[in-house]
C-alpha cells in the first residue's frame, strides 16, 4: 500500500493590503450617502439609517486587523464598494488559476518537484469563477501537469477535503503526486456595504502537495490521520449560481453574495470542532499535550481561542495556535493552510501538529501530521 505524506506548500500573497481604518472609513462614507440619499423614507420611519462601521469592534469582535485584497480601489471606493477585476479573453489564463499557478509553483519549487512529475491537480476552494471547464483542468495545463484535474468546493473546508482526497489518491494508487491548490478571491463574493460583514474576507492562495512517501523530499509530513464531516446549515450561505438567472428576482439581491448568522455559527461550529478533534486524537492515541501545534481554520480569533482550551483543557499559546487572521483577514479554505506554511519551519522531526478547517455546510475537516527527518 502507497503512503501519502505532504511534501511541501506554497503561498501567493495579493500585493494590496486594506487596514480596519481604511475599510471603515470609505464603509462610514457609504453609508452617510445612503442615508442621505433616503433621508425623507428615513425621517418618515420607512427605513432604518445604516449605522457606523467601527475599528474597534472589528478587531475585538474577528482579531482581523487588515486583509489582502486582489482589487484595493474598487473596494475603497464608496460609489463602488466591490473589487473590480476585468474579465478576461478565454485565450489569457483566467485570474483565478493564475494565483493558483503562483502558490503551486511555490509548492513545487519548495518540494524540488518538476510540473510533469504531478499526475493530478485538485483546485478546492469556496469561491470558484466559473462553473466550467473546472479551473483545476486549467491550472494543470497552465503548469504542465501530467494526469487528471478536477474542482471541488466544501467551503472554508476545502483544503482538508482536498488533502484527504488527494491522501485517498496516493493510497489507492491513481496518483502518486497530487497537487491540491486553494484560490480563493473571497473578495469577490463579499457584501462590502453589509456592516455585519463588511471586514471579514481577504484574499490568497495556497498549495499542498501531497505525495507517496517513496518519491517525498526529505524533511516532508507523514499525515497521522484525517478526518472530514458535514452537517447541513443554513447559517452560513451564498447564493450566488446559474439558476439566479432564471428567478425572477435576478442576481443582485444580497443573498448572492456571502451572509451568515455569525454568533449561532460560533455556538454551534465549536463545539463541533472541539469533539471532532477530541475524538480523533484518541483514535489516533495522541495526547493533546502530544500536539506542538494547532494551525487552525482563520475566520475568528475568539473562536480558535475557545477551540484550543477546550483541546487543551488551558488556554493555547500563540506558538500553540499561531493566527494569521491580523494581517490575512478570512481567506476561506486557505487560512489554516497559510498558518501552516508560515509556522511550521521551526518543526524539528518527530513534532506533531493539526491542520483544522471549518466552515459552511457546516463542513470540519482534521489533518494530522509529524514533521519528519
Ligand atoms: N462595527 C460596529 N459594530 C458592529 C459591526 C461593525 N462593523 N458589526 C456589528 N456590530 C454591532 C452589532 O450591531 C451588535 O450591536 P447590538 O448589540 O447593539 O445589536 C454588536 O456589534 C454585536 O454584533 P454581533 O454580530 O453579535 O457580534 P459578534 O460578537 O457575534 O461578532 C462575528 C460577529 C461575525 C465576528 C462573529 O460572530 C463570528 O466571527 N462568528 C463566526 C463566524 C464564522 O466563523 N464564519 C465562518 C465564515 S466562513
Amino acid at each position: 500500500m502507497n503512503t501519502p505524506v505532504i511534501s511541501a506548500t506554497g503561498l501567493w500573497t495579493p500585493p494590496n493590503s486594506i487596514s480596519n481604518k481604511e475599510l471603515v472609513d470609505s464603509y462610514n462614507v457609504w453609508a452617510d450617502n445612503w442615508n442621505r440619499e433616503r433621508e425623507a423614507d428615513i425621517a418618515a420611519g420607512l427605513l432604518e439609517p445604516k449605522t457606523h462601521s467601527s475599528v474597534e469592534f472589528i478587531e475585538k469582535a474577528s482579531g482581523i486587523k487588515s486583509r489582502y485584497v486582489m482589487d484595493k480601489t474598487g473596494v475603497l471606493d464608496p460609489d463602488i464598494m466591490a473589487p473590480r477585476i476585468a474579465e478576461r479573453p478565454n485565450e489569457q489564463i483566467s485570474v483565478l488559476a493564475e494565483i493558483a499557478v503562483k502558490a503551486a509553483k511555490d509548492a513545487l519549487e519548495r518540494a524540488g518537484r518538476k510540473p510533469e512529475d504531478v499526475d493530478a491537480v485538485i483546485c478546492a476552494a469556496s469561491n470558484m469563477q466559473r462553473a466550467y471547464p473546472a479551473m483545476a483542468v486549467e491550472i494543470q495545463d497552465a503548469l504542465g501537469c501530467g494526469g487528471f484535474a478536477f474542482d471541488m468546493n466544501v467551503a472554508c473546508s476545502s483544503a482538508t477535503f482536498g488533502i484527504q482526497t488527494a491522501a485517498d489518491f496516493v493510497r489507492s494508487g491513481s496518483a502518486k503526486s497530487v497537487l491540491m491548490v486553494n484560490p480563493e478571491i473571497c473578495s469577490g463574493h463579499l457584501n462590502f456595504t453589509d456592516r455585519d460583514s463588511h471586514f471579514i474576507f481577504g484574499d490568497v492562495a495556497t498549495a499542498v502537495l501531497v505525495e507517496d512517501v517513496s518519491i517525498a523530499p526529505v524533511g516532508h509530513w507523514k499525515i497521522l490521520g484525517t478526518k472530514l464531516k458535514t452537517q447541513f446549515s443554513n447559517n452560513i450561505r451564498n447564493n450566488f449560481g446559474f439558476l439566479n438567472r432564471a428567478a425572477p428576482e435576478g442576481i443582485d439581491a444580497p443573498d448572492k453574495l456571502f451572509v451568515q448568522e455569525g454568533r449561532k455559527v460560533f455556538k454551534e461550529v465549536v463545539p463541533m470542532v472541539a469533539t471532532m478533534i477530541g475524538e480523533q486524537l484518541g483514535e489516533l492515541n495522541i495526547a493533546p499535550t502530544d500536539l506542538r501545534r494547532m494551525w487552525l481554520h482563520q475566520a475568528n480569533a475568539n473562536m480558535n481561542r475557545l477551540i484550543s482550551s477546550k483541546v487543551l483543557g488551558r488556554e493555547a499559546t500563540d506558538e500553540e495556535s499561531p493566527t494569521v487572521l491580523d494581517t490575512y483577514a478570512n481567506t476561506s479554505s486557505a487560512g489554516s493552510i497559510i498558518a501552516f506554511h508560515k509556522y511550521s519551519g521551526d518543526f524539528k522531526p518527530g513534532d506533531r501538529g493539526l491542520i483544522c478547517s471549518f466552515g459552511a455546510g457546516y463542513s470540519a475537516g482534521t489533518v494530522f501530521v509529524e514533521k519528519t527527518a
